[in-house]
């Protein structure tokens, strides 16, 4: 059974269809990545998928569950989530308490233990806070937990934002442009990390420009075009395609794509 299965979503702006049509399926352990050119309709999708956006045509099944408008929160807490193309995360608060707050989800807590400062809610604050570190560890920012988010390099903040998604320990992760902005090592350390999540069981779900990570990264590739699905299937397949080649990436980029 597939972790997340989208059927045939549509969302219209201003009656201009932004997603037209657009269903796939997500699978536990899989990388399938969503490309398409600038305008496309990728983020308006995670945002139908993520519940930003109540979705008013089509159908969301999570883990076998209709989960058809429900906002982010709930469907965090049933185990999908997401990182924002924009980042998302507190510039004041440190490395560490970023991950805190996503982790908060994943919890039981009492608000009343939380007051008191019962040992039951010390030993939730500590648990809670070695889950961070650990992630933290994990995504590489270990050095950094005690350093406020706004003073770390860009290519640490893309890696602090999936540390974030990754705090409620989700079973399905969608990804919008991880690694947008970052340079090759940066690139190649956020491919190491995806592959990583895909192999403990989550379903990855990538929107990326990076044709070479892609190509490299992704079980399948869902190709939007002006909101409607344009292809679907393998890398080596989706590359040949020649609606592909020609409606998106253009010649110079078919090439670039068949190197890859
Ligand atoms: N809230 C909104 N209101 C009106 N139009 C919107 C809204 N969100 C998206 N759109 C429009 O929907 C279309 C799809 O946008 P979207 O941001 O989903 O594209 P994208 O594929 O993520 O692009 P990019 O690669 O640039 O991130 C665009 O024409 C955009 O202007
Ligand atoms: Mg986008």
């Amino acid at each position: 059974m597939s972790l997340l299965v989208a059927e045939n979503l549509g969302i219209a702006f201003g009656g201009v269809k932004a997603v037209d049509g657009v269903s796939f399926c997500a699978e536990a352990g899989q990388v399938l990545s969503i490309i398409g050119p600038n305008g496309a309709g990728k983020t308006t999708l995670f945002n139908l998928v993520s519940g930003v956006y109540k979705a008013r045509e089509g159908r969301i099944v999570l883990n076998g569950r209709d989960v058809t408008g429900l906002p982010p929160h709930r469907l965090a807490a049933l185990g999908l989530s997401r990182s924002f193309q924009n980042l998302q995360v507190f510039t004041r608060m440190t490395a560490r308490e970023n991950v805190m707050v996503g982790r908060h989800l994943r919890e039981r807590r009492s608000v009343i233990a939380d007051l008191l400062r019962l040992p039951s809610s010390e030993r939730q604050n500590r648990a809670t806070r070695a889950a961070a570190d650990d992630l933290l560890r994990f995504v590489r920012l270990d050095g950094a937990a005690d350093t406020p988010a706004g003073a770390l390099p860009y290519g640490a903040l893309k890696r602090l934002e999936i540390a974030r998604a990754l705090a409620s320990e989700p079973k399905v992760l969608l990804l919008d442009e991880p690694a947008a902005g970052c340079n090759a090592v940066e690139t190649e350390e956020i491919d190491r990390l995806i592959r990583e999540v895909a192999d403990q069981g989550v379903a990855v779900v990538l929107v990326e420009h990076d044709m070479k990570l892609v190509m490299k990264i992704s079980d399948r590739i869902l190709v939007l075009d002006r909101g409607r699905p344009l292809a679907e299937g393998p890398p080596q397949e989706v590359r040949r395609n020649p609606a592909v080649i020609e409606a998106y990436l253009g010649p110079g980029h078919a090439r670039e794509a068949a190197h890859a």
